[in-house]
């Protein structure tokens, strides 16, 4: 569905060159849910505004669906770390904005609006204001409205960090049921090895700037996955502490 072939990116700073990512292969599969992580500033966010078209790469190619990305793609959507709801328009129609955008129908949409947010635990909040709302709940109008275009590409930039622990693995947990109910190819970033483990299939580990591949971890771990005890905990246990000892710094003397 994706596919990166020797992406590098290398930025023109006031210090000087900025190498934000260096040589990157990967592909990510149809319907595929993979997290990306890294220290800040390994090029996380650079990357994922690549495969959104905001961003040309300095060399290599991008494509998605096959086809060479070059510009923003109507069945990509990408969420943010911040909700960026318009803070006039009642919720319904925050989560309705891509529909006007884009010029779809607007009537199958509105049923669809109300599912998302009923999934999402927001059912009778739909004439609601932003600021009437928790960070938690307007993240959850955030992710309906990247959701309601339908797109076979969701990219998530951290979507949850700003929002306390437990409302973070709350919101984990609502996006493997939506994906359950509908089928999106999902690259998401983290800094939070426990979101990475609980929602991936692959994790996908880069290392310290320049962005190189470092890793590709499968989690082999049956969904639904809470961080919580369960029968799966031990393999939770062994996965975090494998990504943990990837993440830290390289010891003197060590090759990365
Ligand atoms: N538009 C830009 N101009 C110059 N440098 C940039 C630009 N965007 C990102 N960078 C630099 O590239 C590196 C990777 O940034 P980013 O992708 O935002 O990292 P991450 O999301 O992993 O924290 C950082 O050093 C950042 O300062
Ligand atoms: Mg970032």
């Amino acid at each position: 569905m994706i596919q990166l072939s020797h992406v590098s990116q290398v930025f023109a700073g006031r210090q000087g060159q900025v190498h934000a990512l260096d040589d990157i292969d990967l592909e990510v599969r149809r319907n595929e849910f993979v997290t990306l992580v890294g220290r800040s500033g390994c090029g996380k966010s650079t990357m994922l505004r690549m495969i959104a078209g905001l961003l040309t790469p300095t060399s290599g190619t991008v494509t998605v669906a096959g086809e060479p990305v070059t510009k923003p793609r109507r069945d990509v959507s990408f969420m943010f770390q911040r909700p960026a709801l318009l803070p006039w328009r009642p919720v319904l129609e925050n989560v309705l904005l891509p529909v006007e955008i884009l010029g779809l129908d607007r009537d199958s949409h509105r049923r669809r609006a109300h599912e998302l947010l009923e999934l999402v635990g927001l059912a009778g909040f739909e004439k609601r204001l932003p600021h009437e709302l928790s960070g938690g709940m307007q993240q959850r109008v955030s992710l309906c409205r990247s959701l309601i275009q339908n797109p076979n590409v969701l990219l998530m930039d951290e979507p949850f960090s700003a929002l306390d622990a437990l409302t973070r693995e709350e919101l984990s947990v609502e996006l493997q049921r939506i994906r359950m109910e509908q089928e999106t190819t999902i690259v998401f970033v983290t800094h939070s090895i426990e979101e990475a483990v609980l929602l991936a299939d692959r994790v996908v580990v880069l290392s310290a700037r320049p962005g190189r591949l470092r890793r590709i971890v499968e989690v082999d771990i049956p969904r639904p996955r809470t961080l919580g005890h369960n029968a799966h905990a031990d393999r939770v246990t062994e996965v975090s502490a494998e990504l943990h000892e990837l993440l830290m710094p390289v010891r003197t003397g060590e090759t990365a």
